[in-house]
């Protein structure tokens, strides 16, 4: 009896044994903490290195179609687990036995960018919507109807099964040449960081996260990888910081991409006085910093610098991280304190919180309300009695991308979208008549021209450009007969990894030219209109040629519902009430950046991977603080179409400016009475300038300090808008004294229709100067810049 018992004990603890292994790898053992249970720190003590490493770099990205080396190496163990949702950007680890599910994270600011297509599965599809882009959102100046638009991405994203949406992108357009201007809002702070917020607050409400990017000063693709910007301090915390500082204070962002450039001699993503002391300490950010994908060139210093995660993860970094903590390089209250932020972000995620994904997000709904932004955010540049269409019947339609609207732009910022309304459905939906004859021809041609096409260079460059279709005088003059009115559509694309070019881009190039005005010639002479329908996604050069145009449209690139969107307007279903968030210049070289555009090559590198690396390049910014109306403003170069402009069918009048106070305290009201005096409904911009007294730096004629958006006013209905400065919308910096000053003296609010157009002013004194917060001494330049002054 007794040695059966003893023969049983071996097989007891082996039994013991292995079921307290299998409870270990799989999560099961009650002695370990579990995330949501246990505190953080907790969770640190039993995570090993491997572990937390691995929870500050991701898991890798898998291209499609990209050949092998193309890309620094995955982790071989990443790269045999199966992507959880195919085509997002990337994902973290997970560390199941401590109860860390994977968290995924997905492009971006245009709407959910996924694969549409599983594998050979085809009883399903997983199509995303198509929002308008950036440069469009903000010609709303609505922030309430982009909110709007962020729940739905946000919702769409969640439905998705994603836990981050790799957006809002909010760089400052400095040039009108970059190549992701799209994707960015403005030239100007205040709209830049207020869409953002927008943006955050409306995709944050779903329970999901965003990634305010790029951070900071990335303004152009020439040699993203190895960028350095030279910028003074002044340009730096008054423009290319000031938008995330305005976006940090109107919205709680749950992360913050860092960027791929370095400023004044050290990558964004490596820079501690930047990510640490501007970001959280200045700017009180608590969320979680990751780094652009592939960004940096220091695992080590990017964790040092507070970058918390590595996207999307290289087996170098790992080891280059291992090694540093075991040799003491890295402290590990230095990465635990990273590992934290990524825990933390886990801990909101819906894959923590074991969020029952649908996968069929209300598309219809959401196409609906692109549709709707996609109008608002469309700017009527020119007018000559023409538009809305009433009359009208027939239409002539030119160009080829009338009959394939370019819906966004390329590259992250793209959108799988299930269908793209072109410009001729858009019009039939809108009852009418496009001419068939012309229409075949050009959707033959363009047919034709794509399939003749060489492929593009890489997956990353997919622009197919046929050239614009020749139109002989005689169809033109035909055209003319048979139809009430030419609309004439100018399509561009642009994307990422490539700047815009000036003579394809901004230009029109001669293919478009010619057949423009072929086709203007023989409608005018006939007493016919011309409508140019703008369908870009930045900057165009409108001066020699706007002349020959009745009307023009700037429609940006607004999504999938564009053909309808822009009907709307065309039809006067909707009134435009889009501005100008971005001035456009009579020639590119009245920018001032054009001159330093976009930098220079400074070192050859060879063995450069396709796509994590670039020559290395440097770019000063001379023009100082004077970006976009701050400099034609300023040095009064007349643009062709000012900062804030934009025509409506209706008119109104702007009374009756009140300030609280002629005496500035610590705070002003401004109420102005905006009155429709036309004959349709209509909604009206409202933008407040202030010029202060500059007795001790230089300072742009104004800045923008306030806007607001009208609702829908019936003719002869009015609205008091009101507006509040503070202090700090009084101040400038001051490097010599590192702190925001206002200086004392007279100050003037100028109330406008656009930059340009001033409607009313004001006048306010302050008496004493006041010193806001002072700054440490960082993100100095390496080098003097000879900056642009008055
Ligand atoms: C882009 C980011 C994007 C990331 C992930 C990078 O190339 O610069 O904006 O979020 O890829 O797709």
């Amino acid at each position: 009896m007794k040695s059966k018992f003893l023969y049983i004990i071996p097989i007891v603890l082996i039994i013991i044994f292995s079921f307290k292994k299998y409870n270990k790898d799989n999560a099961l053992d009650e002695n370990l903490p579990q995330l949501g249970q246990n505190s953080i720190d907790e969770i640190l003590q039993a995570l090993t290195i491997e572990e937390k490493v691995n929870l500050v770099t991701g898991m890798g990205m898998f291209i499609p179609g990209l050949p092998a080396g193309m890309i620094p190496e995955m982790d071989s163990t990443d790269a045999g687990i199966p992507e959880k949702i195919l085509g997002s950007a990337g994902r973290t680890h997970a560390v199941p036995r401590l109860g860390i599910p994977s968290i995924t994270l997905s492009d971006g600011p245009a709407g959910v960018r996924i694969s549409p297509i599983r594998g050979k599965d085809s009883t399903r599809t997983y199509y995303a919507t198509a929002f308008p882009i950036g440069t469009l959102l903000a010609s709303t100046w609505d922030t309430d109807l982009v909110k709007i638009m962020g729940i739905a991405i946000g919702n769409e994203a969640k439905e998705y099964g994603v836990d981050v949406l790799l957006g809002p992108a909010m760089n400052i357009h400095r040039n009108s040449l970059a190549g992701r201007n799209f994707e960015y809002y403005s030239e100007d702070p205040l709209v830049s960081g207020s869409m953002a917020a927008a943006i955050v607050n409306g995709v944050q409400s779903n329970g999901i996260g965003t990634s305010i990017k790029h951070f900071a000063a990335n303004n152009h693709e020439f040699n993203r990888f190895r960028m350095n910007v030279h910028v003074s301090e002044r340009a730096l915390r008054e423009i290319y910081l000031k938008n995330f500082q305005v976006a940090l204070q109107k919205s709680e962002p749950w992360t913050i991409m860092s960027s791929y450039n370095m400023i004044n001699g050290t990558y964004t993503s490596q820079n501690k006085p930047l990510l640490n002391t501007y970001l959280r300490q200045e700017s009180k950010f608590k969320g979680l910093v990751m780094t652009d994908w592939f960004a940096g060139k220091n695992a080590v210093e990017q964790m040092e610098a507070g970058n918390d995660l590595l996207m999307p993860g290289t087996k170098a970094q790992k080891i280059s991280i291992i090694e540093a903590v075991k040799t003491g390089k890295l402290p590990m209250k230095q990465l635990d304190e990273n590992v934290k932020h990524v825990l933390e972000l886990v801990l909101k995620s819906p894959t923590f919180k074991g969020y029952k994904y649908s996968e069929t997000p209300n598309l219809k709904q959401h196409a609906k309300i692109s549709r709707q932004v996609a109008s608002e955010g469309m700017v009527l540049l020119k007018n000559e009695g023409v538009l809305p269409m009433t009359t009208v019947k027939k239409v002539a339609l030119f160009g080829n991308n009338s009959y394939e609207l370019i819906a966004g732009g390329t590259g992250s910022g793209d959108v799988n979208k299930s269908y793209m309304i072109s410009l001729d459905k858009g019009l039939e939906n809108a009852n009418y008549t496009v001419h068939a004859n012309l229409a075949a021809s050009y959707k033959h041609y363009y047919k034709e021209g794509k399939a003749k096409l060489p492929p593009p260079a890489s997956p990353f460059h997919p622009h197919t450009v046929v050239p614009e279709m020749y139109v002989d005088v005689a169809l033109a003059q035909k055209m003319a007969l048979e139809n009430d009115i030419a609309v004439f559509t100018i399509g561009k694309h642009s994307g990422e990894f490539v700047d815009r070019t000036l003579d394809t881009d901004f230009n029109l190039t001669s293919s478009e030219k010619v057949t423009f005005e072929t086709v203007s010639k023989a409608f005018q002479a006939q007493g016919k209109k011309v409508v140019v329908v703008l369908n870009i996604g930045g900057v165009l050069e409108t001066a020699s040629w706007n002349d020959k145009a009745d009307a023009i449209l700037l429609a940006w690139q607004g999504g999938l519902e564009s053909g309808n969107a822009i009907a709307d307007i065309l039809k006067g279903n909707v009134n435009p009430s889009g501005k100008l968030a971005t001035t456009f210049p009579v020639a590119y070289t009245d920018e001032p950046s054009s001159k330093n555009y976009p930098g220079m090559v400074t070192e050859v590198i060879s063995n450069k991977m396709l796509l994590a690396d670039t020559d290395a390049a440097e770019v000063t910014y001379e023009e100082g603080i004077y970006v976009g109306y701050r400099y034609f403003n300023t040095f009064n170069v007349k643009p062709s179409y000012a900062f804030g402009y934009g025509l409506s069918y209706t008119t109104f009048i702007y009374d009756n400016l009140k300030l609280s106070s002629k005496a500035f305290k610590d705070n002003l009201k401004v109420t102005i009475t905006v009155t429709n005096s036309g004959k349709v409904a209509g909604k009206e911009i409202v933008q407040l300038y202030l010029s202060a007294p500059s007795s001790q730096l230089n300072k742009p004629e104004s800045e923008l300090k306030a806007f607001g958006k009208t609702k829908l006013l019936q003719p002869n209905e009015s609205q008091t808008l009101t507006f509040y400065i503070s202090t700090a919308d009084l101040a400038s910096f001051n490097p010599a004294k590192s702190a925001w000053i206002a200086d004392a003296g007279r100050y003037t609010i100028k109330i406008g229709s656009s930059s340009l157009n001033i409607k009313n002013k004001a006048f306010f004194t302050l008496q004493k100067s006041q010193q806001l917060s002072k700054t440490p001494k960082i993100l100095l330049p390496q080098k003097g810049i000879k900056e642009l002054s008055k």
